[in-house]
């Protein structure tokens, strides 16, 4: 009887700004550990933004977030194209959160950006949970900056990193 070859692991790339770190994210990466083997959460240093965060400041965040599953999540920074990355790591698939209507034309446009660059990647679109729709990076910033109370919207490590960054600002 011939023997199958060894199933290579499923991979997926989860790429954004996270300045910082939300539940939201988390609850992402969460959904997408039930359809793939392992997740590569990508921090882009974006053009278009200027973060609070620094890139390591973000990493440390998110590392922590995963602690319990270094095995299955890894994080790193990208400077190029997400699709370039995600063709060079052999990875099945970009992972992209909806959570609102008003989401899909920008994600469809980078769906189809991407796969016009890189045929052989597909996106794949999770919806994120119902408690997080309404949650974005800036939101959190926002609520932090004036002194509100962001827990139950980022993790612990995350409330106290912004309460200190705002306090020396
Ligand atoms: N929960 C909470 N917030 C969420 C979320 C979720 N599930 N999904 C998205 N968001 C928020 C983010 O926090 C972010 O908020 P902010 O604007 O307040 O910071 C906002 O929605 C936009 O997030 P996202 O759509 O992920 O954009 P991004 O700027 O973080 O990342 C990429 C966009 C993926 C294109 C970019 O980061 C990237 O990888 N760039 C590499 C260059 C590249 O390939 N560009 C595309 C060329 S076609």
């Amino acid at each position: 009887m011939s023997k199958l070859p060894p199933k290579r692991p499923t991979l997926a790339v989860y790429s954004g700004t996270f300045d910082p770190v939300t539940n939201g994210h988390i609850d992402i990466v969460n959904r997408a550990l039930r359809l793939f083997d392992k997740v590569v959460i990508t921090i882009a240093s974006n053009a278009n933004k200027t973060p609070l965060f620094s890139l390591e400041e973000r990493m440390d965040m998110i590392r922590k977030c995963f602690i319990d599953e270094t095995e299955r999540v890894e994080v790193d920074i990208i400077s190029g194209l997400l699709v370039e990355y995600t063709a060079r790591r052999g990875a099945n698939a970009i992972v992209r959160g909806l959570r609102a209507v008003s989401d899909f034309d920008y994600e469809m446009q980078l769906a189809l950006v991407n796969r016009k660059l890189e045929r052989e990647i597909d996106t794949v679109f999770l919806m994120a949970g119902l408690r997080w729709i309404f949650l974005s990076s800036s939101m959190v910033r926002d609520v932090a900056r004036h002194g509100g109370d962001v827990s139950g919207l980022v993790p612990p490590h995350v409330r106290a990193a912004l309460k200190n960054k705002f306090a020396r600002s």
